[in-house]
């Protein structure tokens, strides 16, 4: 199978790749990404010699590239391709609308135009975060209302909806993913885990916004790449699929397990002011998945976390590297003065 992953140099698209590389090694990946601030080439540098394996710098807004990638005989289109932090949506949501929405659209309209003549399938990489928060109790069901609170989730909606009319229009062979908060290697270290991990490292900080008690729902990344590859293959199209990890914990909770790993004092934490808007809890029913397609994550939190602290403890340069230039702008926007 030849597959074109979007957005293959970020987190969860670079585990992806080399997941897919692994378990299936007759299929071929092309992967387009525009190198964003997010988008690391040194994700996949170990496959750079692998004939199965090509990477094209490129924007999924651009339309004749994209259809021109799609028209070589590309099976499966894997859209990961996004900007996807809520914070840098808060402040500026442009890139969120160009790319999340447009981009998207642009994908759609690549897929609309093959679809007939080519066997092709669009699994569209989505988010919890269409649905919006929830009180303490119940969780998200793919029936569960779309109500975005942030830039980023109100994209992400806009994008699902996209799809969604796409295969309820033309017919066009579309699914959507919705998975709650993804850790473990290559995240970015703007986002809560490899932002906690790799300043408790350093002995630095660690930013908790508000009371701490927001619960996001954590899963193991290959855990998610590996409901992404039953979904590719045997899911229906025109159906959404909730992916979760079945580990809600309160980031305060998150933030103190991380410390214990890494043996440091609970007085690196500092309450800083809270993010707007902030969602107060997420959680996810998969049961859909779990029944349809006999996926259910395998990583507890516990098993999760020790390996991911481990990987930043093993791979310090690939974050250090990061954490310059842009970043320390960023990060100093974001936290002094909080
Ligand atoms: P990420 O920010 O780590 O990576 C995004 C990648 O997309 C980067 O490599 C970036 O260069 C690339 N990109 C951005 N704009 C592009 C464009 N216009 N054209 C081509 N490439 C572009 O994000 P991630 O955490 O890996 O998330 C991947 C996808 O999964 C996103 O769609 C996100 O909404 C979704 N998702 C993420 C999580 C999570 O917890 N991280 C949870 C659920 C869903
Ligand atoms: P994040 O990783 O940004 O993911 P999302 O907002 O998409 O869920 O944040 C996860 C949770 O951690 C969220 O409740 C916000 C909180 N958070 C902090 O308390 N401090 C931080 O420095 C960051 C980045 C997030």
């Amino acid at each position: 199978m030849k597959i074109l992953v979007t957005g293959g140099c970020g987190f969860i698209g670079s585990n992806f790749i080399r997941y897919f590389l692994k378990s299936y090694p007759d299929y071929s990946m092309i992967n387009v990404d525009k190198l964003t601030y997010a988008g690391n080439i040194e994700n996949l540098s170990d496959l750079s010699h692998s004939p199965l394996y090509y990477f094209i710098r490129g924007d999924i807004a651009d339309a004749p590239r994209i259809e021109e990638l799609i028209s070589k005989g590309v099976e499966a289109i894997v859209n990961f391709a996004a900007e996807s932090h809520v914070d840098r949506s808060i402040e500026d949501p442009s890139a969120f609308i160009k790319t999340n929405v447009f981009g998207t659209f642009v994908l759609l309209e690549a897929v609309r135009k093959v679809f007939q003549k080519q066997p092709i399938r669009f699994l569209h990489v989505s988010t919890d975060e269409v649905y919006g928060s929830l009180g303490e109790t119940g969780a998200f069901t793919e029936e569960t209302p779309l109500a975005p609170n942030s830039p980023y989730a109100a994209s992400k909606t806009a994008a699902d909806m996209l799809v969604r009319a796409y295969h309820h229009t033309y017919g066009i062979p579309a699914l959507i993913t919705r998975c709650s908060n993804n850790y473990g290697p290559y995240q970015f270290p703007e986002k809560l885990i490899p932002l906690m991990v790799s300043n408790a490292i350093e002995d630095k900080e660690l930013p908790i916004y508000g009371d701490g008690m927001h619960v996001r729902d954590w899963i193991y990344v290959e855990d998610h790449c590996r409901a992404l590859d039953v979904v590719l293959h045997r899911g229906k199209e025109g159906e959404i699929y909730n992916i979760g990890g079945q580990s809600e914990k309160p980031n305060l909770t998150v933030a103190k397990t991380i410390l214990d790993r890494l043996g440091k004092a609970h007085s690196l934490i500092r309450f800083v002011t809270d993010r707007p808007g902030h969602d107060r809890r997420y959680a996810i029913d998969f049961s859909k998945i779990e029944r349809e397609l006999g996926w259910k994550p395998s990583v507890s939190f516990e098993e999760g976390i020790s390996l991911t602290v481990e990987w930043y403890q093993a791979h310090r340069e690939w974050w250090k590297k990061i954490k310059t230039g842009e970043y320390l702008d960023y990060y100093n926007r974001m936290y002094k003065d909080r």
